[in-house]
C-alpha cells in the first residue's frame, strides 16, 4: 500500500491521510484516487499559470495544458514520450551512453529515490533495484500506464500522476532525485521546478539532472527546448540552493559525426549535472 507520509496536498501543502481507496487532505477535503494499490493520482486543482515567451515556451506550455487536463484511464497501448521500441539504433546507443553517465555518477545505494518526470522509465526502471523506495512520476496518463505495465509489480515501487510544478510530496522526503530532459521548458519553469526538487530532498540529497547546451542548436529541438550556457546552468543551480559536484558534457541530440570526433570539433548538446542540496 502507498505510504501516505510521502505526500502533501498540491493545493495547500497539508499532509495527506489514507482512507479506503484514496488519500485525503484533512485541510481542504480533496481526495486523491488510488487507481491501484501502488499508483496514485495527486493532481492539483488547476494548472500553473505561465506567460510563455517565445516559440519553445509556448509549444511546451500547450503540451503541458493538454496533459494536465486529460482524465486518468487505463490504456491498452500507451504512448509515452520516446519509448525504447520507437528509437533508431543510433538513438538507442545515445540513450545507453546517457544512462551509463547516470549510473556512474549516482551512488550505488539511492535510498528513497524519485524520478519526477519518468516518461517511459528508461532511466528510472534500471535504478529501482538500487533504491529503498522508488517513486516514478509523470503528468502524462500514457507515461504512467507505460511504466506501470513495465514495472508495476515491485514491492518498493510507487507510481504518481502529478504536476512537478505543484509538488505532491512532503518536504525532505527523498535522498536521490532524477530529472532528465525536463529542465528545458523556460527559465521560470526551471527555477520553479528546481525549487520544488530542493524542498523534496533531504539535507545532503543528490539531484541528477541535465540541461541543453546553448552552443549546439538543432532546428527541431529549437522549437521545443530552452537551452543554457554553463554559466547560466550554474546560476540556476545556485539560485535554487544546489551545489554541483559533477558536470559531464555529452551528446544526446543527433550529430552525424562519430562521438570521438564530435568531442573535438563541436560543443556538447547537453550537460549532465550531479548536484547536492546545499
Ligand atoms: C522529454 S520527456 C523526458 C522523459 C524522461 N525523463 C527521459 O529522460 O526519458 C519529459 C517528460 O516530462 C513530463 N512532464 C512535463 N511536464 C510535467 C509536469 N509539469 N509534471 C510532471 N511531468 C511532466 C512529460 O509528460 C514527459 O514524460
Ligand atoms: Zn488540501
Amino acid at each position: 500500500m502507498i505510504p501516505a507520509d510521502l505526500f502533501a496536498c498540491p493545493d495547500d501543502g497539508a499532509g495527506l491521510v489514507l482512507s479506503a481507496d484514496s488519500l485525503r487532505c484533512p485541510n481542504c477535503g480533496r481526495r486523491f484516487p488510488l487507481h491501484a494499490p501502488n499508483l496514485i493520482e495527486v493532481m492539483p486543482s488547476r494548472p500553473v499559470a505561465r506567460q510563455p515567451r517565445g516559440v519553445p515556451e509556448r509549444n511546451n506550455y500547450a503540451l503541458y495544458l493538454n496533459k494536465f487536463q486529460e482524465p486518468f484511464t487505463w490504456l491498452n497501448a500507451p504512448k509515452p514520450w520516446a519509448p525504447p521500441e520507437s528509437l533508431s539504433p543510433r538513438e538507442t546507443r545515445r540513450v545507453a551512453l546517457q544512462h551509463a553517465i547516470i549510473e556512474e555518477c549516482l551512488p550505488s545505494q539511492l535510498g528513497d529515490f524519485c524520478d519526477v518526470s519518468s516518461g517511459s522509465g528508461r532511466h528510472a526502471i534500471p535504478l529501482i533495484s538500487r533504491a529503498r523506495t522508488a517513486v516514478l512520476c509523470d503528468v502524462s496518463v500514457d507515461a504512467l500506464n507505460y511504466v506501470y505495465a513495465k514495472a508495476g509489480q515491485r514491492p518498493n515501487t510507487f507510481f504518481v500522476r502529478c504536476d512537478f510544478l505543484q509538488s505532491p510530496f512532503a518536504a525532505q522526503t527523498f535522498d536521490t532525485m532524477l530529472c532528465t530532459d525536463t529542465l528545458i521548458y523556460g527559465r521560470d519553469h526551471e527555477t520553479r521546478l528546481l525549487g520544488h526538487l530542493h524542498t523534496m530532498l533531504r539535507a545532503g540529497g543528490r539531484l541528477a539532472c541535465d540541461f541543453k547546451c546553448k552552443w549546439h542548436t538543432h532546428p527541431i529541438r529549437g522549437r521545443y527546448m530552452t537551452d543554457y550556457s554553463w554559466r547560466e546552468v550554474c546560476a540556476l543551480l545556485e539560485e535554487t540552493g544546489f551545489a554541483w559536484h559533477r558536470k559531464v558534457p555529452y551528446y544526446q541530440e543527433a550529430t552525424k559525426l562519430p562521438l570521438r570526433l564530435a568531442r573535438l570539433v563541436v560543443p556538447p548538446t547537453r550537460y549532465f549535472v550531479l548536484a547536492e542540496k546545499a
